[in-house]
C-alpha cells in the first residue's frame, strides 16, 4: 500500500517472518548504519531472530509503558542516538507496538529536523491503525498524547505472525480499533467485520490479514484528505474523547483499543439518550461490543476523574464537552455541547446496565 503524504510519502508491506528477511527490508536502502528501538518484551520473545536480523550491538531495549514516552524521558533517547553517531544517512529501525511507534516517530521526526525511519509494528493495534496517518504522541505530566508531530516512518513491514505472542488484552485492543474503523466505514466494511469477528480463528487464517489491510484502507480514506487531523479525520476520534479519559482515570489499566470500545458504547448510550440513534441500533452495535469490553472492575473509576480528564481533551472546542456521536454505519458527528451533567448520569446508567 503507498500512501500519499504532504511530509513525503511511504509504503506498507505485509510480510511473513519478517525478522528472517533483512536483505528484503534493507538491500535496496542507501544507508551508512542501522540502529534499533526494540521493545524489550519482544525482544525476550524473539531474542535469537532478532539478534540475527539486527546483527550488531546497535540498539537499545524500551520497557514499553506509558511512562516511557513522557517528554521528561526523551533526552533518554535522544542521547543514545547521538553518543553512537548517528547521522542523517543512518535509518532508526523499531520494532514494536504503539508506545515504540510514538517515541520513534516524535525522536525520528525531531532529532536533526528529520532521520530516516523503518517501523515493524508488532501489536494488532499498530499493524492494523497506528502505523499509518503520520501522527506522534507524546505524553505530557498527566495528560496523555498532549505533545506530538507528524512524522510517517519511510517503510513499515506488517508481519501478522507477531500477533499469535499477544496476551488476550492487547488482541482484543487491536479489535476495538478494527470495529471502530468498519463501523465508521460503509455497509460493506461493517459485513466483513461482521464475517470476521464471526471467525473461530481470529488471529491466522487470510480473513486475518484481510481485516487488518481492510483497515488500513479505512485509515487511509479517512486522512489522506486530511492529514492534520481539522475536519473529517476528526471522526476517528469515535470512542476516544470518552476512551482517552478512561485510560487516564484507571492509571493506564485499561489498553487503548479496549479503552476505545468503551468509549463508542458510552457515546451510543449518549446518542441512544439525546434520540440521535434507535433503540434497534444501539442494541445492534452494543451486541458486538459487549463482547470485547474489558474485565475491570468499574467501580474503581470515580466520574468525576473522567470529567476532568474529558476537559483535558487536545479535541474541545469551546466550553462544554466534546464527543463523537453515533447514528448508524458511517454517520458519525461531532458535537461540542456535551454537559458535565449528562456525562455523570449516563455513566451511571452505563455502569450499571452494561459493563457488568
Ligand atoms: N501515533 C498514533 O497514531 C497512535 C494511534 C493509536 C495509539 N497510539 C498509542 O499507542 C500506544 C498503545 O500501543 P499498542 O496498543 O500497540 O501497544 P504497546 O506498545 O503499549 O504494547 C502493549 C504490550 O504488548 C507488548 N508487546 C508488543 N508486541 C508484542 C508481541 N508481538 N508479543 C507479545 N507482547 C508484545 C508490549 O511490550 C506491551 O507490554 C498508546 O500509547 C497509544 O496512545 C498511537
Amino acid at each position: 500500500m503507498k500512501i500519499e503524504s504532504k511530509i513525503k510519502n511511504y509504503y506498507v508491506e505485509m510480510l511473513d517472518n519478517v525478522l528472517d528477511k533483512p536483505n528484503q527490508i534493507f538491500l535496496d536502502l542507501k544507508y551508512d548504519k542501522l540502529f534499533f528501538f526494540i521493545d524489550e518484551k519482544v525482544y525476550n520473545i524473539y531474542k535469537k531472530r532478532i539478534d540475527v536480523f539486527k546483527k550488531d550491538n546497535n540498539f537499545i531495549l524500551i520497557n514499553a509503558i506509558e511512562h516511557n514516552k513522557e517528554f521528561n524521558n526523551l533526552s533518554n533517547y535522544y542521547n543514545v542516538l547521538i553518543e553512537n553517531n548517528f547521522t542523517r544517512k543512518d535509518i532508526l529501525v523499531t520494532i514494536g507496538g504503539g508506545i515504540l511507534q510514538d517515541i520513534s516517530g516524535f525522536i525520528a521526526s525531531t532529532l536533526y529536523r528529520g532521520i530516516k525511519w523503518i517501523f515493524i509494528p508488532t501489536t494488532l493495534l499498530s499493524q492494523a491503525d497506528s502505523c499509518i496517518g503520520s501522527k506522534t504522541s507524546i505524553n505530557f505530566e498527566d495528560g496523555k498524547n498532549l505533545i506530538g508531530s507528524f512524522y510517517p516512518p519511510d517503510k513499515i513491514f506488517i508481519d501478522v505472525n507477531f500477533c499469535s505472542t499477544l496476551t488476550y488484552e492487547y488482541f482484543n485492543s487491536g479489535l476495538g480499533e478494527i470495529i471502530k474503523f468498519h463501523i465508521l466505514s460503509d455497509q460493506k466494511r461493517y459485513k466483513i467485520l461482521k464475517e470476521y469477528l464471526s471467525s473461530n480463528d481470529l488471529k491466522s487464517g487470510s480473513s486475518f490479514k484481510n481485516i487488518i489491510m481492510s483497515t488500513l484502507e479505512i485509515k487511509k480514506s479517512y486522512f489522506e484528505s486530511d492529514e492534520f487531523d481539522s475536519g473529517r479525520r476528526n471522526l476517528l476520534n469515535y470512542g476516544h474523547c470518552f476512551g482517552h479519559a478512561l485510560e487516564s482515570a484507571s492509571d493506564f489499566k485499561i489498553s487503548h483499543g479496549e479503552a476505545v470500545i468503551v468509549g463508542m458504547g458510552f457515546a451510543n448510550l449518549l446518542s441512544l439518550k439525546r434520540g440521535i440513534i434507535t433503540k434497534e441500533k444501539y442494541l445492534e452495535f452494543e451486541e458486538i461490543f459487549k463482547k470485547h469490553y474489558p474485565k475491570f472492575d468499574f467501580s474503581e473509576i470515580n466520574v468525576d476523574d473522567i470529567v476532568y480528564y474529558l476537559k483535558r481533551d487536545k479535541k474541545r472546542d469551546g466550553k462544554k464537552l466534546t464527543m463523537i456521536l453515533a447514528e448508524d454505519i458511517g454517520k458519525h458527528y461531532k458535537y461540542n455541547d456535551i454537559k458535565e451533567e449528562e456525562v455523570k448520569q449516563v455513566y451511571a446508567e452505563f455502569t450499571k446496565f452494561y459493563l457488568k
